[in-house]
């Protein structure tokens, strides 16, 4: 019998030493608002039901959540006010199912492994609570994991209800646990807000599961980065490089060269295929695929592009294609400080130079622009040179329009090719070879109409 599950996010709290209008779980780590990170972790389990708990900033929250989720299922409920995380999970009550095993976990500690949590539900196995616990030397803050002299769990206590000895105690409750849904429900219909902080404590259901007879197993881990949570801007900061490490070294491991992965930030999905250098402090956004033997140099962001087999991204090289896409063929070689905008398609062998700019345009085989010039809504064919300072003028404020360059044609410096203009062939090439011009020259007033 396979166990079904169901996820409580607990993601209501206020996060005070964010010190941010924002709410604290829509802050991102990696590119990614933490709370997208847990649910992400949630659909890796396959969870039926996946309900997160909102309140400080809720309309806010809901309205990421529904935007990143459009069909997923994911389901809301609102703590008003927030009175603790047993009053939290409470507002689930009524979407939890009675015959399965609920997951508990914080939309504010994003790192926790999916396999982490199938160990716990395993931990669990259907009848016991299950808390995932660590171990810290400084245990500052957290809820104690008390254990009878038999080493049983026998309650969590609160750091500011614990006495001296307690406080001794170094293993803490991650705020991540499993629970039959049924015994969950029972449990939270007791709870009180006895206690120094007059909270309802999702925490006290440990007192009632031992009072019952029910199995309490802490499942300890010593992974510290998959029960972190985020209070501050230092700890997200921290959070995001034990990340970024992480993302390195598989990175490394599947073979690809970085030079520093101290100096290293994936936002996304980066894919690479063999002897792939990359350089320092480069950042890498949304989808990029680099392809055998490419070469990114440093200081380079590149969001949603492929670059294919052998090209080079020469240092402060900007490439972003958002939802259009960036391609660079094999073999290219762009920058230093190119920018390659939305459409962008290079085929093989192009060169994009210093301080050029190409945009929804598409430049075929050994095409070059080397130096201060715009190709925005072009077609370029092959071995093209585009002298410096050229642009095309694709806007004419009200439409765009396209601006078509033949094969082998020669585009001097300094010209304006105001779009549309007639096809530039390699016939009509000469007149603009070379353009000693020391003012733009508008292209459409030197040829005619063909
Ligand atoms: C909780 C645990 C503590 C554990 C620690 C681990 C309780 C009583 N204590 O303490 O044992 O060591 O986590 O980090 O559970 N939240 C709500 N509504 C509320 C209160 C909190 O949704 O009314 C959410 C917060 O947004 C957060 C999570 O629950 O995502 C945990 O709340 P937090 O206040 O950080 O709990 P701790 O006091 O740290
Ligand atoms: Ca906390």
């Amino acid at each position: 019998m396979t166990t079904k599950l169901d996820v409580v996010i607990m993601a209501a709290g206020k996060g005070t030493r964010m010190k941010s209008s924002l709410p604290k779980v829509l802050h991102t780590l990696a590119g990614q608002a933490l709370v997208r990170h847990v649910v992400d972790t949630a659909h890796q389990l396959e969870a039926r039901h996946t309900i997160v708990i909102t309140g400080h900033g809720a309309d806010q929250v809901e309205t990421a959540l529904k935007a990143a989720y459009a069909d997923s299922g994911l389901q809301f409920a609102r703590q008003m006010p927030q009175l603790g995380t047993g009053h939290a999970v409470q507002q689930a009550v009524p979407m939890l199912p009675d015959d399965g095993v609920v997951v508990v976990l914080s939309g504010d500690v994003p790192l926790t492994q999916a396999d982490t949590l199938r160990a716990l539900v395993q931990a669990c196995g259907g009848d016991k609570l299950a808390l995932l616990t660590i171990e810290f030397d400084d245990p500052t803050g957290y809820g104690r994991v008390v254990r009878n002299p038999s080493g049983q769990v026998h309650a969590i206590v609160e750091h500011k209800d614990a006495n001296e000895a307690q406080r001794a105690i170094r293993e803490v409750y991650s705020g991540i646990m499993a629970v039959p849904a049924k015994r969950l429900k029972a449990w939270l219909a007791r709870l009180d807000n006895h206690n120094a902080q007059q909270e309802y404590y999702l925490t006290d259901v440990v007192k009632f599961a031992e009072a019952e007879g029910v199995g309490v197993v802490a499942y300890k881990i010593d992974d510290a980065a998959q029960v972190a949570g985020v209070n501050s801007p230092a700890q997200l900061a921290e959070l995001e490089r034990a990340y970024q490490q992480r993302r390195a070294q598989a990175l490394m491991q599947d073979g690809v060269r970085i030079m520093d992965p101290a100096r290293f930030d994936v936002r996304g999905q980066l894919l690479c295929g063999q002897d792939v250098q990359i350089d320092v402090n480069c950042i890498f956004e949304g989808r990029v695929q680099l392809g055998q033997g490419v070469k990114i140099g440093a200081n380079c962001v590149l969001a949603n592009c492929t670059i294919a087999a052998g090209a080079v991204i020469h240092p402060f090289t900007h490439i972003d294609g958002e939802k259009l896409g960036v391609t660079v063929g094999e073999g290219a070689l762009i920058g230093p400080f190119a920018r390659l905008r939305p459409g962008a398609q290079l085929g093989a062998e192009v060169h994009i130079g210093n301080f050029v700019e190409v945009k929804n345009s598409t430049m075929a085989k050994g095409a070059k622009a080397n130096h201060l010039a715009y190709l925005g809504d072009a077609t370029v064919g092959e071995r093209v040179n585009y002298g410096a300072g050229s642009i095309t003028a694709n806007y004419d404020g009200a439409n765009k329009h396209r601006t078509v360059i033949e094969a082998d044609v020669h585009i001097g410096s300094n010209c304006v090719l105001v779009a549309p203009a007639p096809m530039l062939t390699g016939a009509t090439s000469e007149l603009l070879v070379p353009m000693k011009a020391s003012s733009p020259i508008t292209v459409r007033c030197l040829l005619a109409p063909s």
